[in-house]
Formats: structure tokens, sequence, C-alpha cells
């Protein structure tokens, strides 16, 4: 079957692939020359192991070609995704308008039958919305169905995510459409769920919105067993081997971050206040991940006293391990807080590169915390877990760490001679 991916960015370029392993032509359309070309050459233009040789494989065998030829593009497949950005607006709702423009070409160049599917994190309605742009749009009437088929995959695992995922979602109300889709999902062993596009859009917000709540709870929770000096990874571990409960998303830390926990949770609440509902567990949840990596800077100023002055190595952009996203990173809250407090700011990240007039980045670990007052483990890189610690405790003007993520066994680092500061890891 001949696909399109409109949007080339994460989503896009990842979901495209995939779709080539399972045997499929892909073009992948972007009005971004410059990723185009990026991609065209067989270079990604973001950090995802695994992805970029899958890339270089899939353009050596033509399975897939970029291009910036929206007509062309249109006319010559048959099934059309929509993988384009759905930023947040000022009032926490989604932006739609890529998803707009994307629906008015579909409708302005669309020769034949196609099944135009929305893979964008997209409000409740969205599908119907298309479906009336494309219809505005024709020149002359053309049979269509829009479907919704949400994407969940994780940034630093998209590729295992999208090769093996756990359900794949088929929100449509066309027989037609369905078993189209049905079709090109036919490799993957999981299971289906048929719905209606309504659903299917809700199902993705329910989905990032109930993880993002799982990880405020514990967060939430991780506060007082600070105060208790109860260690919240036992915690954890004692509730997640409850299978109804589940072991995964319940590590505590200084909060989620990236391009979509905080950014649906917001649309989701807006849509909610639109329709006079008051979902409040998840207002809180939001409350819980907006203080939280406050709630541990509080913990420095309480440790060293003022903070003016002192020099402060932060390990870690991204907004976790193994991307080099720092969208709604809470690292970067870190570092606000640090250079608000006047301190020199000093920082490392295995793989973000990202400018700054809050602090000096370094680029080994050893220089980072050279002469530093306190270290603060901000993401979860394998880098950080396996740091030989008692090699860097000389370098510093006091063995002081911070860690935000709860990597380090806190009896060897004791041990070792620093004073170790948690996520109530005791
Ligand atoms: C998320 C969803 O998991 C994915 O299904 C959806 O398609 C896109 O949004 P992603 O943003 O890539 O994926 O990252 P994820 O692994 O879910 O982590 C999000 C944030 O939560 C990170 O900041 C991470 O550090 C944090 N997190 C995750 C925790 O603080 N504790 C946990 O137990 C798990």
């Amino acid at each position: 079957m001949k696909i399109l991916i409109i949007g080339t960015g994460y989503v896009g370029t990842t979901t495209g692939l995939v779709f080539c392993e399972m045997g499929h032509k892909v073009t992948g359309l972007d009005l971004d020359e410059r990723k185009v070309n990026s991609l065209q050459s067989g270079k990604l233009h973001f950090y995802e192991p695994g992805l970029n040789d899958l890339l270089l494989k899939h353009l050596n065998l033509e399975n897939i070609t970029f291009t910036t030829d929206t007509q062309k593009a249109i006319k010559e497949n048959d099934v059309i995704f929509l993988c384009v950005g759905t930023p947040q607006s000022p009032n926490g709702s989604a932006d739609l308008q890529y998803v707009k423009n994307a629906a008015s070409s579909i409708g302005s160049f669309m020769n034949q039958y196609k099944v135009v599917v929305n893979k964008s994190t997209v409000p409740v309605g969205t599908a119907e919305l298309v479906s009336n742009i494309i219809k505005e749009n024709q020149p002359s009437e053309v049979p269509f169905d829009v479907v919704s088929n949400p994407e969940f995959l994780r940034e630093g695992s998209a590729l295992k995510d999208a090769l093996h995922p756990d359900r794949v979602v088929i929100g449509s109300t066309s027989k037609k459409a369905t078993l189209i889709m049905k079709e090109l999902y036919k490799e993957v062993t999981c299971p289906i769920i048929e719905t209606n596009p309504k659903s299917a859009e809700l199902i993705k917000y329910a989905a990032n919105s109930f993880l993002a709540l799982k990880i405020s709870f514990m967060n939430e929770l991780a506060r007082l067993c600070d105060e208790l000096e109860i260690n919240i990874n036992d915690v954890s571990k004692g509730i997640g081997l409850d299978h109804r409960i589940g072991p995964h998303f319940l590590q505590a830390g200084i909060g989620y971050g990236g391009s979509c926990f905080p950014k649906d949770v917001q649309a989701l609440l807006h849509t909610s206040r639109k329709n006079g509902i008051n979902l409040s567990i998840l207002e809180r949840a939001s409350e819980v991940n907006r203080t939280q990596a406050t709630y541990f800077m509080e913990k420095l100023t309480n440790t060293v006293g003022d903070l003016n002055g002192k020099t402060i190595a932060v390990l870690g952009l991204a907004f976790k391990a193994n991307t080099d996203d720092t969208r709604e990173s809470p690292s970067l809250t870190v570092v606000d807080y640090l250079a608000k407090h006047n301190c020199n700011v000093k920082v490392h990240d295995p793989v973000v590169r990202l400018q700054s007039s809050a602090y000096i980045q370094y680029s080994t670990i050893e220089e980072t915390v050279a002469d530093a007052d306190a270290i603060i483990i901000c993401t979860d890189w394998d880098e950080y877990r396996n740091i030989q610690w008692h090699k860097l405790k000389d370098l510093m003007k006091q063995p002081l760490l911070f860690d935000g993520r709860n990597l380090i066994n806190r009896d060897d680092i004791i041990g070792l001679g620093y004073h170790y500061i948690s996520i109530a890891n005791f």
C-alpha cells in the first residue's frame, strides 16, 4: 500500500519507517525543506536510538522517499497520515493550524478515494473537523474517509514501541477504511481496538493523562515519604507488584516533561472545562508536576543556605534519558531556579547541546563538577548511573549530591563520604 506521511517530525518519521519495515512504500512530506533534504540524504534531524540505521536501510531499498511537493504526494498515495505538530496554545488547548492546513491541501489536491488518518494528538471532534475542511476544499466531490489512529510511542524507545505496540486503536465510522487500516497493520500481533473517531481521540489523551497522574501521585506521596523517612522506591515496588496497579510509571523524581504529557494534560483539562466538567484529579496532578522541581530546589536552599555565588553542577538537560529533547524538561526549571539565585551553573548532557546565558555547558562530567558546591542529577541517563563517584569527590568543593531521579544507591554514596539528598530515596 502506498502511504503518505504529512509531517516528518518525530512521530511522522518513526511511523513512516516502521511502515517500511512492514512492507509498505512510504513518502514523507514536509514543508520544511531543510528536514526533507536531511532525511533524503540519510540523516535524522533529531536523536533517536536505532532510527538512523532504519532510515539508511529503507532509503537504500527505495522504500521511502521525502518530498516538499504537496500536490504530487497527495495525488500519488492511497493512505495519508497526518503527523503534524499540535503545539499548546496560550489557553492550554491544542493548536490545530498545521492539521487544518494539511486537511485543506488534501481537499484541494485529492483525485481519488483516500483514507486520511489522524496520528497527531488531537482533541475530540478533530476527525469531524478534518472531514469538513477536506470537503470544503474539494473542487469537485471525491470520496474519502477520516480515521483516528493515535500513536503511543515514547521518545528514546520509539522504534520498539512502534514495532511492538501494546495496542492499535482504529477510530472509524467506515467499514472500508477500517479494513484498509487493518491491512496496513496486518504484521502487528497486538490487540486492535475498533471504535469511533471521538473515542479514539479521547483514548490518546486519557492514556497520557493517566500516566502523568501515576507519576504525580508518586511524586506527591514522595513528599510525605521525605517527612516520614520512608523509601518511595520500596513503596513503588510494593504497590507495583499488584497486577491491578502495575510496575510502570511509578518512579518518583523531579517531575514529568517532554512534548506530550504536559501539553496533553493541559489540552484535556481545556476540553473538560469547555464542557463544564471538572477533572479535579488531573488538575491536581498537573499542579504537583508544576511544583515538583522547585520542591526539590527548596531542599538545596535548606542544605546550602544562601545560593548567591555558589557553583552548582547540573547533570542532564534532556527531559528523560535517550533523547535530545528538552521541551518542558524539569532540568530547565532547575537551571532557571539556580540562575535566578545567582549561582554559577555548570551543565552536562551526553547528547543535548543547548545554548543559554543561564549556564555554561561542559563536555565531560569531570569538568562540570570541578569546584562545585553541589551536583544535581536531573536526567536518568545511564552515564550518570554508572559514574565512578569516588573519582569526582575530590574535584568538588564539597561532596554534596542531589539526586533528582533517585538513580544512585544511597548507602554506597554515603559510604563514599557524600552528603546525599534525593526524592525520598532512603
Ligand atoms: C509519552 C508517552 O509515554 C507516549 O505513550 C506518548 O506517545 C508520548 O508521551 P514520552 O514523552 O516520550 O512519551 O516519554 P515518557 O517515557 O512517557 O516520559 C515522560 C516523562 O515522565 C519524562 O520526563 C520521564 O522522566 C517522566 N517519568 C516517567 C517519571 O518521572 N516517572 C516515571 O515513572 C516515568
